[in-house]
């Protein structure tokens, strides 16, 4: 398709695999069995889901909301819905959310899901991108805790300044969809793959450290860092930045690619069912995407 090799791709992104759906899937479609999972491990009914986030940049329809579409597939009767925009980073904002409508008592159990189909807006004539992209979902169900346990910080941010680093042109209210749009190719996802990666690795350290500092703890506490899956040189450099062995970094990115809001809650959860997070353990999450927006959240397990 495009002038690239597997040796390429595997030295300078850490890329092996990467998953497809089929043309009849959409992200409510896995999204739905994502959380069906979540739900089964959470031992939750879905009926007790009062907050439904789905995280996405790649949602069934501009309206309604992706989420709605989810509430449907799980059959849940009556709960708050709705999609979340903050690309890569958007399971950490997610999560964030809802401890904050749980602490406020607004909620008891909430669903989070991140869930991207990048394939369907990638430009498989563009060797910077198509080389990158997976397609997944991953979901969490957010509950209040009675002991130390659970999502004890975050750290938010986002910087508009740097939008154009990654963004997708046309099918918004600026450039709507017109011929010349698709053949321009503008409904594709355009990225300064170098720039990112330099904003990339000095915020993924910023925000580790800020949400550490935030609950009185130090790196040395941290037992896994959940980074978002986008380019193993990105991980490795964070990783000597924050002085952190790299063992101490989950990584799948060899198997699924760079799956945008997904990348997160899935490598949490092959995490989880591989027996590398043990109750009592603290995690961080750490993602960074287009915006640009960034974060982390700190979790006792
Ligand atoms: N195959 C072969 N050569 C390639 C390919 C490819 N697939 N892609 C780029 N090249 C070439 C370039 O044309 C360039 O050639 P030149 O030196 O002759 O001009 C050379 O490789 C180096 O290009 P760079 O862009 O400098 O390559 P880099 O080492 O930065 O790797 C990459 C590119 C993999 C995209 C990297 O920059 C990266 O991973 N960036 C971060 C991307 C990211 O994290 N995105 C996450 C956000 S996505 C979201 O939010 C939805």
């Amino acid at each position: 398709m495009v002038d690239t090799s597997d040796e390429w791709i595997r030295t300078r992104t850490g890329i092996l695999e990467r998953r497809i759906c089929a043309p009849d899937e959409a992200a409510s479609d896995l999204a739905a069995e994502s959380a069906r999972k979540a739900l089964e491990h959470a031992k939750v009914d879905p009926q007790e889901i009062e907050l439904l986030i789905v995280a996405t940049v790649t949602q069934d329809t501009l309206c309604p909301a992706t989420a709605c579409y989810v509430q449907e597939q799980l059959g849940i009767k009556a709960c708050a819905a709705f999609d979340l925009n903050a690309a890569c980073t958007g399971f950490i904002y997610g999560i964030t959310i809802s401890k904050a409508y749980i602490q406020a008592g607004m909620c008891d159990k909430a669903l989070v899901i991140g869930v991207d189909l990048l394939s369907r807006v990638t430009d498989y004539e563009d060797r910077a991108t198509c080389i990158l992209f997976g397609d997944g979902a991953g979901a969490a169900v957010v509950g209040p805790t009675d002991d130390d346990r659970g999502i004890l910080a975050e750290y938010l941010s986002a910087d508009g300044k740097l939008a154009s680093l990654i963004h997708i042109p046309a099918g918004g209210s600026r450039l709507p969809a017109s011929v010349e749009t698709v053949q321009n190719h503008q409904h594709y996802l355009k990225m300064s793959g170098n720039e990112v990666f330099k904003v990339a690795v000095r915020i993924l350290g910023e925000s580790v450290n800020q949400a550490l500092q935030k609950c009185g703890l130090k790196v040395e506490d941290l037992s896994l860092v959940i980074p978002h899956q986008a380019n193993i040189r990105i991980i490795e450099a964070s990783a000597r930045r924050l002085n952190i062995s790299l063992d101490k970094f989950y990584i799948n990115i060899d198997k699924y690619g760079n799956t945008s809001a997904a990348s997160v809650p899935l490598a949490l959860d092959e995490a989880v069912r591989k027996g590398r997070v043990k109750s009592g353990d603290l995690l961080a999450l750490v993602a960074f995407g287009g915006g640009f927006t960034w974060g982390a959240n700190i979790i006792r397990w």
